[in-house]
């Protein structure tokens, strides 16, 4: 036995997609190792991330008041650089990362965010335990995993409508040639059902009750098979119990405005693109991913408004994390990429 010689595994090079929703990790050669909500459990006191995830969720209601549940990306930036470590450090160590054996790490960035922004975020994953840290921008990850050839000059469109963001890009030669995101996703959408339900009813319901609503009986157009649903709420007045009943009709109107916002940016992306890439994109098509693509009728809806063909991607919420995991096999020659997105 020699105390000095290691001959544990050896570091997986890892891709982290820190969603405003989803946190979801992959390790290469084995694939997405975990998929999560991003929420952590924060002790007020010492300012310690004490868990992130599901063991976050168990772990509040066990524990005194001052451990709290945090969403610590709500709006899709990265806002505390001490939280993002302590969760970056907290998700390599469940990844099976330790001192002895130092991953290089890709992290999924939103283009929109700034340069100070990208450094601290480096800088997080770095101090957090990664050998090396890398970024690579959301949109740019995203056409990788749908399969979409990046280094070809011809246009691509990608569509992400995620929790706290949509994210629009055009890309071509490896570069985003046009971008435009706005700060409206599924969290947006969920908030504006229970604006309604409040406004209409005089009730309120949680969060999570507004996103159910949206899950189970939402949609951007009206489609077969439309049925109500009841949701458990209490009235704003009283502060009693109170159920309502809510028809997809109801919730198609509460969630116009997002869905416009969402429309409007795809619009606003596809003029902002040279009009020789804009052709290839109306032949080819917009490929929507994440998790808020999978309200009803959105895909029909765009196509409609757009007057493009526009494709769902066949795992929409992994598939930012999916291309990141794929550039791992080629870390060296898509350097070129990441320095992009570091700059
Ligand atoms: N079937 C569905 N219909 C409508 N919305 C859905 C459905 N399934 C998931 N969503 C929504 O998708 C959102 C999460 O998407 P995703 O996981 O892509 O976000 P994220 O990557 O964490 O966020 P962001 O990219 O903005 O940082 C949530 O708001 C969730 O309610
Ligand atoms: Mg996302």
């Amino acid at each position: 036995m020699h105390p000095t010689t290691y001959d544990g595994p050896v570091a997986r090079d890892l891709a982290i997609d820190l969603g405003t929703s989803t946190t979801q990790v992959f390790a290469r050669g084995k694939g997405v190792i975990l998929e999560e909500p991003t929420v952590i459990a924060l002790n007020t006191r010492t300012h310690e991330v004490l868990a992130v995830g599901d063991e976050a969720w168990q772990l509040i209601g066990r524990t005194p008041g001052y451990i709290v549940a945090v969403r610590p990306l709500r709006e899709g930036a990265i806002t505390d650089f001490d939280i993002t470590e302590r969760t970056i450090r907290l998700l390599l160590r469940r990844a099976g990362v330790t001192k002895l054996n130092r991953p290089r790490v890709l992290i999924c960035v939103p283009s929109a965010i700034t340069s100070v922004e990208r450094r601290a975020v480096k800088e997080a994953a770095r101090r957090a335990g990664a050998s090396a840290a890398h970024l690579i921008e959301q949109p740019m990850a995203a056409a990788i995993g749908a399969g979409l050839d990046i280094h070809e000059p011809v246009g691509s469109m990608v569509v992400d409508v995620g929790g706290g963001t949509t994210e629009t890009a055009v890309i071509s030669l490896g570069g985003i040639v046009a971008y435009r995101a706005v700060r409206c996703g599924g969290h947006d959408m969920d908030a504006a059902i229970q604006e309604y339900v409040r406004q209409k009813y005089g009730v309120a319901v949680s969060e999570r009750t507004g996103e159910d609503l949206k899950i189970a009986i939402g949609s951007a157009l009206p489609y077969e098979g439309e049925m109500q649903a009841e949701a458990k709420g209490r009235e704003v007045t009283t502060g009693r119990p109170r159920n309502v009943v809510l028809t997809p009709d109801e919730i198609r109107f509460a969630l116009r405005e997002q869905v416009e916002l969402v429309v409007d940016t795809v619009l606003g992306c596809l003029s902002d693109s040279p009009p020789e890439l804009a052709q290839d994109i109306i032949y080819e098509g917009i490929h929507l991913l994440g998790g808020g693509a999978r309200l009803r009728g959105l895909a029909e809806l765009l196509a409609r408004e757009t007057e493009v063909p526009v494709h769902l991607v066949p795992d929409p919420v992994e598939c930012v994390v999916r291309g990141a995991g794929l550039c791992l096999d080629s870390f060296d020659s898509l350097r070129p990429i990441f320095a992009a997105a570091e700059s």
